[in-house]
């Protein structure tokens, strides 16, 4: 699997519409879906939760849960639904998730994760993989870090996503945790140091390909979360710098492409902006962005859109008022 540039979990931005999205723009990237529960696949509507569309591979699902059982059976429903990937969440903050004990909270407790990632790669030939933050609270030191790796190696995992900052648990919202605490590369410079055979993944505040190509230089793989939602585009960049590959798509044959998406999601009952809403930052940057952003707010919640009504919103975005012919650059 290539992890060399992947799109991280985001709750209510990197869903099935999203992926799709982003896949159109990108043919090599890593797709993760939103953490999705252990405890929701075991209870609620598997098909519901955890089907996607074939053309949004190679696509990881994100679990959470601190239940070797229920981890286990999630595993299997992911792998049973085509997924590529399992990942763990060790590294979510929000206080909903600390009181049902899954996500950062678990860097207290390795020997339970441990045990949960053992009884997920017993059920599945997939790779599991983890993605935690460099510590939480006052715990911040590099030996812990180490320490927390080490114990998950021992299960035989082989790849560790690392959010570059550590968890304020309890204290600060979910929001300010993603911002607040500062971001400390070399903790995981230096995990790829002292664990040269096991793949390490960077992530937390990397928005240019500039940047990307630095870390690719001491370590593995780079994720990038907000900076590929609010400037999608920024993944065809991202495919001719990191990938080598020239022959991207323009943001108007994306939108082209996701028109059948659209058209066949509308019968299905989907509303357009469930999947519009993803395509918001499109043109940053570009003339007639703002244009983009404001036709779509005003337009795209209208209960009775249907196809004709779509099809009416491209044509007046593509001929008036967004100029394509400014440059392809993100
Ligand atoms: C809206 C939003 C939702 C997120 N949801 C998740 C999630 O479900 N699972 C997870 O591991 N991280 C989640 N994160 C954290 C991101 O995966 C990523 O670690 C973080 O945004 C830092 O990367 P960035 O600076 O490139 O955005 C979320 C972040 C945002 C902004």
């Amino acid at each position: 699997m290539n992890r060399k540039v992947s799109v991280a979990p985001m709750m209510d931005c990197t869903d099935r519409h999203e992926r799709f999205f982003l896949r159109l723009i990108s043919k090599n990237t890593l797709l993760y879906t939103e953490m999705v529960v252990s405890e929701a696949i075991h209870r609620g509507d598997k098909k519901k939760l955890l089907e996607f569309n074939i053309n949004e591979k190679p696509v990881a699902l994100q679990i959470g849960g601190s239940s070797p059982n229920l981890l286990a059976e999630a595993t299997k429903a992911g792998e049973d639904f085509g997924y590529d990937e399992i990942n763990l969440n060790l590294g979510c903050p929000s206080k909903k998730v600390e009181k049902n004990k899954f996500g950062a909270c678990l860097m207290k407790e390795p020997n339970l994760v441990a045990d949960c990632l053992s009884k997920m790669q017993s059920v599945t030939k997939l790779p599991v993989t983890i993605k935690t933050r460099i510590g939480y609270d006052d715990t911040e030191d590099y030996e812990n870090l180490h320490n927390f790796i080490s114990i998950l190696k021992n299960t035989g995992i082989k790849t560790f996503i690392i959010h570059a900052r550590k968890a304020i648990l309890g204290k600060f919202t979910p929001k300010q945790n993603l911002n607040i605490p500062p971001l400390k590369y070399d903790f995981v410079y230096k995990l790829k140091k002292d664990f040269p055979n096991e793949e390490i993944i960077i992530n937390g505040g990397i928005t240019s390909t500039e940047e990307m190509k630095d870390h690719l230089k001491k370590v593995d793989g780079v994720m990038i979360g907000r900076s590929a939602y609010h400037t999608p585009y920024i993944l065809a960049e991202i495919e001719k710098q990191i990938f080598n590959n020239e022959d991207v798509p323009s943001r108007q044959d994306i939108m082209e492409q996701l028109l059948p998406y659209i058209r066949d999601e509308i019968k299905k009952g989907t509303r357009l902006n469930q999947i519009m809403r993803h395509t918001l930052g499109l043109f940053h940057g570009q003339t007639g962005s703002s244009f983009w952003k404001r036709y779509l707010t005003e337009n795209m919640c209208v209960r009775d859109a249907d196809v004709k009504k779509i099809d009416h919103i491209m044509d007046k975005i593509k001929f008036n008022n967004v100029d394509t012919s400014v440059g392809q650059s993100a």
